[in-house]
């Protein structure tokens, strides 16, 4: 359900209005434009000749400023750039206006685990839980991977490099109705990733599902390309089949679990 965009102007019947609506169960944004539900029919309104003389008293509103055209991917390549340390591109993309997906998420998701880590796990974007907790994969398929690499040793919490993972997605905010992101999306979040890779300087880059292999190899079909080790940003890296697709087909697991075992011998080898 959508939050009615027609309560302009009065602090207090926009606050009763919006706290009507967590009462009756409002609690996402289910689409990147509000719908006004509550508009009248056709039939409801004034008769036309009201309707004509109350719309002549109107003034005519002044046409709205033209705003100049914003190349979205070099502004993001600009604010990348000047990042020089994780928290400061965590500052930098939690700021950056350019991408619609912000304004319907309830947090910018940047990253969890250890940032000496010297493996790095790309995902997709944040799902429901994520965008709620402000940390990635926190939901289900979150715990799947957290399970997954903790049977090869590794884990968000280890403070050695060598056992620790840090997590992060292509985009930091939650597609509506967590639909696939599309790729302008991908392309205006590409400078953050390359950054935070830069940044973060990780041994090796494991990518869960399509996404994140598009958005580093402009490559699709994670199926095909699942264990097979490749490299990106000059670095190696391993693509794998997103812990989601897991949960639903479970016997995928067995491919799954020899990517893990190629993934730990391949930072075993190292060490
Ligand atoms: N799926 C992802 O790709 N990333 C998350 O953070 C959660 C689910």
């Amino acid at each position: 359900m959508g939050i009615r965009d027609d309560i302009a102007g009065d602090w207090h019947a926009s606050l009763a209005a919006l706290a009507w609506h967590v009462e009756i169960g409002v609690d996402e944004v289910i689409s990147e434009a509000p719908v006004n539900r509550y508009d009248l029919p056709e039939t409801t309104r004034a008769p036309a000749a009201v309707a004509t003389v109350a719309a002549a008293a109107r003034p005519t509103p002044a046409p709205a400023p033209v705003q100049p055209q914003v190349d979205a991917v070099e502004a993001a390549r600009v604010a990348a750039a000047r990042a020089t340390s994780l928290p400061e591109l965590r500052e930098i993309i939690a700021g950056f206006d350019l991408c619609d997906l912000k304004k319907g998420a309830r947090n910018t998701v940047f990253a969890d685990g250890n940032p000496e880590a010297h493996v790095l796990i790309l995902g997709e974007a944040p799902g429901r839980d994520e965008d709620i907790e402000g940390r990635p994969f926190v939901g289900p398929a979150g715990q799947l991977l957290d399970r997954m690499f903790a049977a090869i040793g590794l884990s968000r919490g280890a403070a050695e490099p060598e056992n620790a993972i840090y997590i992060t997605n292509v985009l930091p905010w939650r597609p509506p109705g967590n639909r696939d992101p599309e790729p302008a999306e991908i392309a205006m979040m590409r400078p953050f990733v390359e950054r935070h890779i830069a940044l973060m300087n990780p041994r090796v880059i494991v990518v869960m599902g399509n996404t994140p292999l598009y958005a580093l190899t402009g490559q699709k079909g994670v199926m095909r390309a699942r264990g097979t080790w490749t490299s990106a940003l000059d670095r190696p890296m391993l693509p794998m089949v997103h812990p989601a697709y897991l949960l639903r087909n479970p016997i995928a697991k067995r491919e799954a679990w020899a990517d893990l075992l190629s993934l730990q011998s391949r930072i075993r080898a190292k060490n």
